[in-house]
C-alpha cells in the first residue's frame, strides 16, 4: 500500500501521495492540490520545496554526505580527474580509458574560440567584474552557434556538451587576461584541460610556462568539489531557464549570473575580503563574530552557514586539508589561513553558531588555495562557474530529456483590490 498524506481543508480531507527516493527522503506530490482544493503551497526560498526528482547528486545535510552519481565526493576528489567527473555527472558513469580519451579528444575538437569574441571581450570596461564578463559571453555563444539543440539525439549532445566544456574554459581565460592587459592565450590540445586553464591564465609569451603539477592537482581536486550541488540557486536557475527551452549556452549565462551573488559563489571572494578585513583590523576574531550575530548588523560570517548542510560541508573539510597541503607544497605562508582557523574556532565554540547548525562551507577555505594558486580574488567566483559547469550542464540535460514542464511558480496576491481609474487631474 503506497503511503499517502492526508490534508483537511473546509471540512473536506485531501489524498496525496508520498513519492520516496532511492535515499529514502520522503516528498508529499502536490501537483494536483490547486485542482482539487483551490490551495497553494507558500514557501519564500523554497526551503521544503522539491523542484524536481534527480538522479545526478545526493546530499545528506544532516550527516554531511555529498555524492555523485552514487560516489562519494571524499572518492572522487581523491581517485578521480575533474574531466572523469565531468563525464560521470553528464553520462550517469565513470568513462573507461577509451570514453575518456574520446572526451577528451572531443573536447579538444572546440577549444579554438570564434575571433570574434575579441570584440565583445574588448567591449567591457577594464574594471568590470569577471563573472559579468563570463556571462555575456557565454550567452554571446548563442549568436556563433545558432542552431538549436536536439536532446533527443544522443550525438548533438554530446558534441554540446564537449563544445560547452571547451569554450567556457577558454573564455574565463580570456576574462582574467583582458582586465590584466595581457594578450589572450589560446588552448594548446598537447596539453591536458586543467593544465591548460592555469597556462591560458598564467603563460605569457616572453617566457616559456611550466604549470606546477601541485598546482595542477590542487585545482583539478578544487573543481570537482564544485562541480555539483543538487538544486542551489544556480543550478535551479539553470533549470528553470531551461524549461521555456532557452539553449544551453542561454541557461549556463543565467546560472554564472546567480552563482555572482555573494549569498552564493560570490562568497569565495566575500571570505578572503572578510578575512583581509579582519587581519588589518588586528586580527580581533571575536569582533567580527559579535558583528555576526548582532541582528542590527548586516555582516555576516562569509563562507559560514547552508541552507542544506546542518553539519560540516564535506568539501570544506577537504578543501580545509587541501589548504595545507598545497600552501606547505607551495612554501607559501599566507597569514589569513591562520585567522580563517581561528575564526572557524572561535565560531564553531560559539552558541549563536551552534544553536542555527552554522558550520564552514565550501567557499570558506577555497579562496586561500585559489589565492596560493595566484588567482586574483574578483576571479575565485569564476572559479567556481569552471567547476559547476558540468553540474548545471548535467542538470539542464536531465530536466530537457524528462520533459519537465516550463517553471512557472503561483502565488499570492496581497496587493491593491479592484478600484476605478482616475484622470490625472483628479489625482
Ligand atoms: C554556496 O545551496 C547550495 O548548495 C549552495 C552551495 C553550492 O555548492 O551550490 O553549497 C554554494 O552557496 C554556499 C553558501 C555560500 N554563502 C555564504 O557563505 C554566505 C553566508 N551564509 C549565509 O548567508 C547563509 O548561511 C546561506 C545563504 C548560505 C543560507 O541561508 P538560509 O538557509 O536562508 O538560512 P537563513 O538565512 O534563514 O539563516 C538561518 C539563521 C538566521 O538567524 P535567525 O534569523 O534564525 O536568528 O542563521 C543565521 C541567520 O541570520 N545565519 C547567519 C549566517 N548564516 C545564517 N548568521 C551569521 N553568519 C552567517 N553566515
Amino acid at each position: 500500500m503506497s503511503e499517502v498524506a492526508k490534508l483537511e481543508l473546509d471540512g473536506t480531507v485531501y489524498e496525496f501521495p508520498v513519492i520516496t527516493g532511492s535515499e529514502n527522503e520522503k516528498a508529499i506530490d502536490i501537483s494536483k492540490l490547486r485542482g482539487n482544493s483551490g490551495y497553494i503551497t507558500i514557501d519564500p526560498g523554497f526551503k521544503n520545496t522539491g523542484s524536481c526528482v534527480s538522479e545526478i547528486t545526493f546530499l545528506d545535510g544532516e550527516q554531511g554526505i555529498l555524492r555523485y552519481r552514487g560516489y562519494s565526493i571524499e572518492d572522487l576528489a581523491n581517485k578521480a580527474s575533474f574531466l572523469e567527473v565531468c563525464y560521470l555527472l553528464i553520462f550517469g558513469e565513470l568513462p573507461n580509458k577509451s570514453e575518456l580519451a574520446k572526451f577528451e579528444a572531443t573536447i579538444r575538437k572546440y577549444t579554438l574560440v570564434n575571433e570574434e569574441m575579441k570584440d565583445i571581450i574588448d567591449g567591457f570596461p577594464k574594471n568590470a567584474h569577471p563573472m559579468g564578463i563570463l556571462s555575456s559571453l557565454t550567452s554571446a555563444l548563442t549568436a556563433f552557434n545558432p542552431k538549436p539543440l536536439n536532446v533527443e539525439s544522443d550525438e548533438q549532445v554530446y558534441e554540446a556538451v564537449c563544445k560547452t566544456l571547451a569554450k567556457f574554459l577558454v573564455l574565463s581565460s580570456w576574462v582574467h587576461r583582458k582586465r590584466e592587459g595581457f594578450p589572450l592565450n589560446y588552448y594548446d590540445n598537447s596539453k591536458g584541460y586543467v593544465e591548460n586553464f592555469l597556462r591560458m591564465m598564467f603563460a605569457i609569451p616572453t617566457e616559456e610556462y611550466k604549470a606546477d603539477p601541485v598546482i595542477v592537482d590542487a585545482l583539478d581536486k578544487l573543481l570537482i568539489l564544485h562541480a555539483d550541488h543538487e538544486q542551489n540557486c544556480s543550478t535551479s536557475t539553470v533549470r528553470v531557464v531551461g524549461s521555456s527551452h532557452a539553449g544551453l549556452f542561454a541557461s549556463i549565462s543565467a546560472g554564472v549570473s546567480a552563482l555572482w551573488g555573494p549569498l552564493h559563489g560570490g562568497a569565495n571572494q566575500a571570505v578572503i575580503e572578510m578575512l583581509e578585513a579582519i587581519k588589518a583590523d588586528g586580527g580581533d576574531v571575536e569582533k567580527f563574530i559579535a558583528k555576526a550575530k548582532d541582528k542590527d548588523d548586516p555582516f555576516r560570517l562569509m563562507g559560514f552557514g547552508h541552507r542544506v548542510y546542518k553539519n560540516f560541508d564535506p568539501r570544506a573539510k577537504i578543501i580545509k586539508k587541501a589548504a595545507d597541503d598545497v600552501l606547505n607544497s607551495l612554501g607559501v605562508n599566507d597569514p589569513v589561513l591562520d585567522i580563517a582557523k581561528t575564526l572557524e574556532k572561535a565560531a564553531l565554540e560559539d552558541e549563536y553558531f551552534k544553536a542555527r547548525n552554522l558550520y564552514p562551507n565550501v567557499d570558506f577555505y577555497s579562496g586561500i588555495i585559489y589565492r596560493a594558486l595566484g588567482i586574483p580574488t574578483e576571479m575565485f567566483t569564476v572559479m567556481f562557474a569552471i567547476g559547476r559547469l558540468p553540474g548545471w550542464i548535467a542538470q539542464w540535460l536531465e530536466m530537457r530529456k524528462n520533459g519537465e514542464p516550463i517553471g512557472r511558480p503561483r502565488q499570492v496576491y496581497t496587493g491593491s483590490n479592484l478600484r476605478d481609474f482616475k484622470d490625472i487631474a483628479s489625482r
